[in-house]
């Protein structure tokens, strides 16, 4: 896991220092060559905390319109269809979006290839797991904006820390801070969950449920 995250913070390091801070997606995903294993986040299944929340709030409701940004390979979009949504996934990267229809090539899911900070229109559900995480700190502020005009509802999946501890390198986890920002765009939190990552001990992750 240590070398795929090498690979993608070089990746990183290179495009940042072109002027191309989200450019290492792509380089990631086609250098990868569709091989799963040069992938860091790639676990070929539905992330397991998007999961056990569905099934805790019994959402998302059939027919419900739910957006997945930052969908990469598609697992998480592939689950909320199975769970009878209608699933609209975006991914900046092309290569990763190619990557989704050959693996589901039966998929009701409508996978665009787009960028978040573009993207226009409001769900019923939005999806959001570290995407906002690995976008540059410096785009954050307009990223949690795109993320909140989306949302009648939200879900945010997320490495989480404190105000006061340093950003550390990337993926750089959300403050408590980032989610209020969000409260700014019309959203009120549901319910927000602080806690070490029991698949992935010593990771602090917050899982927060917002509602318009
Ligand atoms: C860390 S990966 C997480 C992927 C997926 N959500 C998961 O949990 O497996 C972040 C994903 O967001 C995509 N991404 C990054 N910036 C984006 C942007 N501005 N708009 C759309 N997608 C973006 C990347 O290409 C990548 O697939």
């Amino acid at each position: 896991m240590d070398e795929k995250r090498d690979l993608a913070r070089e990746l990183a390091r290179q495009h940042y220092s072109q002027g191309d801070p989200l450019g290492w997606f792509e380089d990631l995903y086609n250098q990868a060559n569709r091989d799963f294993e040069t992938i860091p986040w790639a676990d070929r299944a539905v992330n397991p905390h998007l999961a056990a929340w569905c099934d805790r709030e019994s959402l998302p409701r059939p027919g419900a319109r739910v957006l997945v940004v930052g969908c990469g390979l598609g697992d998480d979009a592939e689950y909320l269809a199975a769970r009878g949504a209608h699933v609209t996934a975006f991914d900046l990267s092309e290569t990763a979006i190619g990557w989704c229809r050959e693996r589901f090539p039966e998929s009701t899911v409508d996978y665009q290839v787009a960028n978040l900070l573009d993207f226009t229109g409001r769900y019923d559900l939005v999806v959001e797991i570290y995407t906002l995480q690995a976008m540059p700190l410096d785009m954050r502020a307009r990223a949690i904006d795109a993320v909140a005009e989306l949302s009648n509802e939200l879900v945010i999946i997320c490495r989480g820390r404190d105000e006061s501890d340093p950003p550390g390198q990337l993926p750089w986890p959300l403050t408590p801070a980032d989610i209020h920002q969000l409260e700014s765009k019309g959203l009120a939190i549901v319910r927000f969950e602080d806690f070490d990552d029991p698949f992935d001990p010593g990771k602090r992750r917050f899982r927060v449920h917002l509602r318009r």
